[in-house]
């Protein structure tokens, strides 16, 4: 696999590998309440933020293990670290990949994440080659649940009580979207339009 040159770009942001310098942006999304609701840690201390950054500064490729990348999503316009998007592989054999996203809620309602999201599928499936790509939420996070759907992705399964989150048996959404439908459905509309 060759990976791309970052930053990656978007009308509106730019993605590029965790930095030292991200640890307050990062720091301000993991303390903060209604970001983590439905992770299954607590809002982060500092040092516990530190150790996160420290986590996803390593994971620059899908070549390495852990094979995943993890990005810093950026305001163009500002040069603000608003959010935290990330591609991973599963199985590398199957060609199975897997995406995460958190963003700040100050930077929430605006598209950014689907922006943020469309680039890092055509990432996977144009530049990584992925058959598939899926994701999966808490599915009392309808907010997440809508960021998979804007991005073409198809529920496929509803788990029940699959994990118990925070003194809860929690279900789980799983959505997925395969390479040809990406082609077909998601990509070409998106770039006809350009
Ligand atoms: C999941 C999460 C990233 C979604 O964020 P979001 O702000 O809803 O998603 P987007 O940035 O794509 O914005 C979409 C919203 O902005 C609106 N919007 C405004 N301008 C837009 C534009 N130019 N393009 C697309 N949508 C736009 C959309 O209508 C949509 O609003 P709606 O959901 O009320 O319909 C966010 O809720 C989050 O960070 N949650 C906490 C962490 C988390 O739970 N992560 C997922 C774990 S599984």
């Amino acid at each position: 696999m060759t990976g791309p040159s970052f930053p990656l770009t978007t009308a509106r942001l730019r993605l590029r590998p965790f930095e030292e310098g991200d640890f307050e942006a990062v720091y301000a999304m993991e303390s903060h309440p209604d970001v983590v609701r439905y992770l299954y840690w607590e809002p982060r201390t500092r040092d516990e933020a530190r150790a996160a950054l420290d986590r996803r500064i390593r994971l620059t490729s899908l070549d390495g293990d852990p094979s995943a990348l993890r990005l810093a999503v950026i305001l163009r316009d500002s040069g603000e670290v608003i959010g935290d998007f990330s591609l991973g592989v599963r199985s590398r054999r199957n060609r199975q990949g897997d995406i995460g996203f958190m963003f700040h809620p100050d930077h929430h309602g605006h598209g950014y994440a689907t922006e943020a999201g469309r680039l890092v599928l055509g990432l996977g499936f144009d530049t990584y080659d992925l058959h598939r790509i899926a994701g999966s939420c808490d599915a009392r996070n309808t907010a997440s649940a809508r960021l998979m759907e804007r991005l073409g992705m198809r529920l496929e399964a509803r788990l029940r009580e699959t994990e118990f989150v925070k003194g809860t048996w929690c279900d789980e959404r799983v959505y997925a979207i395969l390479a040809d439908e990406w082609r077909d459905r998601v990509r070409a509309p998106a770039m006809a339009s350009q």
